[in-house]
């Protein structure tokens, strides 16, 4: 098959380029934002019209950026995944985020559930979303990544663990702490479904099984890293004031990966284990 996948220098795409180069994919185009900016309608037609399956993991990532932004932000997340859409089809898998959901439930998000954006971001991510299925293609909606790429909440952690004696860290937000190593072969394997027919095209939860507070995520770092998690002190998002709100529940359901023949991804604290080694 014949790949592409754009936003390739990003946590999340160099890993999707790694897992395509380990099942030994040799037509492979991995298309960092300077080589394909997906803003750019021209470009994205003439780089869609050789692949034969477009993953999609460039987006505008800067949550709180966004808010002052969203049209900045939405033609990334929105737009530009619009022409993508249109010009891909079923062959698009694109990345989507559970901040296209308000996180006022208790129990988890369903594929179906109604979305209801509280930020500038998720806004555009919808807009995005809603082009992909309107085309016939795939969302993966993820949340809470980490990797061995870029820059994330459990390298933070391990930094500050050497830097500081103690660190606060909030207990009232819940979700999926997710390895994006993790999430890249789950796409990939997707894609395979997708080719074999066993998976309709609609949105899929690429999130961990189970949820933590980042306050339980910090714990686990510190655990992992052979330190005292007691170092990590609770606090509440109240304390630390920033420009987007986030959403208190951001916990997906996994029903629709029944009978694709594609896993749903293991317990968080299992992929925290796993993911460790590379993460340092
Ligand atoms: N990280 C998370 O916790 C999380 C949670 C839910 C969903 N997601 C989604 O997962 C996907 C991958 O995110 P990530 O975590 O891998 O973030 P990331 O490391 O910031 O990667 C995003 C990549 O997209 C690129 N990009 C930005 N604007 C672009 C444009 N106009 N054209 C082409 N490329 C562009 C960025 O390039 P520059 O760095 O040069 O700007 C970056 O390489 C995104 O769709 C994101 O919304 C992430």
């Amino acid at each position: 098959m014949r790949w592409l996948v754009t936003g390739a220098g990003g946590m999340l795409g160099q890993d999707l380029c790694a897992v395509l180069a380990e099942a030994g994919e040799s037509g492979v185009v991995a298309a960092t934002r300077a080589e394909l900016d997906i803003t750019d309608a021209d470009a994205v037609r003439a780089a869609v019209a050789g692949a034969d399956v477009v993953l999609n993991a460039a987006g505008w990532t800067d949550v709180d950026g966004a808010e002052a932004a969203e049209e900045d932000a939405t033609a990334v997340n929105g737009h530009a995944v619009e022409t993508l859409a249109k010009e891909a089809g079923g062959r698009l898998i694109h990345i989507s985020t559970d901040y296209v959901f308000a996180g006022d439930a208790t129990v988890p998000y369903s594929e179906d559930a109604a979305p209801a954006p509280i930020n500038a971001y998720g806004r555009g991510k919808l807009v995005g979303e809603r082009a992909v299925r309107a085309a016939g293609g795939y969302v993966v909606r993820t949340a809470w990544l980490y990797g061995a790429h870029g820059p994330s909440f459990v390298r933070t952690m391990l930094r500050l663990a050497g830097e500081r004696e103690t660190v606060a860290v909030v207990t009232d937000q819940q979700g999926p702490p997710t390895w994006s190593r993790a999430l890249a072969t789950q796409v990939v394997a997707l894609a395979g479904a997708a080719a074999a027919g066993r998976a309709t095209p609609g949105v899929y939860h690429g999130t961990a099984a189970g949820q933590a507070s980042w306050y339980d995520l910090a714990q686990a770092v510190f655990a992992e890293a052979g330190l005292d998690p007691d170092r990590v002190r609770p606090t509440t998002s109240d304390r630390f004031p920033r420009p987007a709100r986030r959403p208190a529940y951001s916990v997906l359901g996994h029903a629709r990966w029944a009978g694709t023949g594609v896993s749903p991804l293991p317990h968080w604290r299992t992929m925290l284990t796993a993911a460790m080694p590379s993460l340092s």
